[in-house]
């Protein structure tokens, strides 16, 4: 499973690519709302240039035209931006529009497996189940996951899962096993990936005993 980043901080970005674990990066408004000083597109262009994968940019219009035309601008941006379009009616008839046009689409907002497999069948090259909210709606957010992978899986579709709004480790070895293509997580989760207390003392007691020869 490939790790994507969900955020449109710079610094984070460059931190975890670094690490050479980075694939990917999604934005959304509410992501883009944290950041100052900066535009949208300026911004997007700049995660594209500190990471080597897709970084998903995502639209605000409502109806199909602003849609295929805030797309069709994105798509401008750089070539490794996806077009993010919400799930919906008008949202499916523009990502069929566009990626027949060769745009890569990432349908966002997929709350179902039914979802799931129209965004699929629309011609989305990924689709993203919100895991965290569903189960914050008192659902099994990773149920969506794993129904959606048998489904592209059993049917051949080449949409990859794109697991999203993960909150914790846990969600993210839940996304795995599941068969998610790839998760997008908030820094936080990316940190907490890499922290385990026994590792921490295992450094320490190593540490220790190395000094123990260094001295001699
Ligand atoms: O980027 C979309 C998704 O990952 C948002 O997550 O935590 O706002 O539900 P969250």
């Amino acid at each position: 499973m490939r790790l994507f980043l969900d955020t449109a901080n710079i610094d984070e970005i460059r931190d975890v690519a670094r690490m050479g674990v980075l694939a990917g990066v999604t934005t959304n408004p509410t992501l883009m709302a944290k950041e100052s000083g900066i535009s949208y597109r300026d911004r997007v262009i700049e995660i594209c240039e500190a990471v080597n994968g897709p970084v998903s940019a995502e639209c605000t219009s409502r109806e199909v035209e602003g849609l295929l035309e805030e797309g069709r601008g994105i798509a401008t941006w750089h070539p490794n931006v996806i077009v993010k379009i919400p799930m919906d009616a008008n949202g499916l008839e523009a990502t069929s529009i566009l990626a027949g046009e060769g745009i890569k689409i990432n349908m966002t907002l997929i709350f179902s497996a039914n979802q799931a497999l129209l965004a699929a069948l629309a011609g989305a090259t990924y689709v993203s189940p919100f895991v965290g909210r569903l189960d914050d709606a008192g659902h099994d957010g990773m149920e969506v996951v794993r129904q959606s992978v048998a489904i592209f899986d059993r049917y051949n579709l080449p949409a990859q899962v794109l697991a999203a709004s993960i909150r914790s480790s846990t969600h993210v070895i839940a996304a795995a096993l599941a068969g998610s293509h790839i998760a997008t997580l908030p820094y936080a989760v990316l940190q907490a990936m890499i922290k385990h207390p026994l590792t921490d003392t295992g450094i320490e007691r190593f540490l220790a005993d190395a000094r123990k020869y260094a001295s001699v």
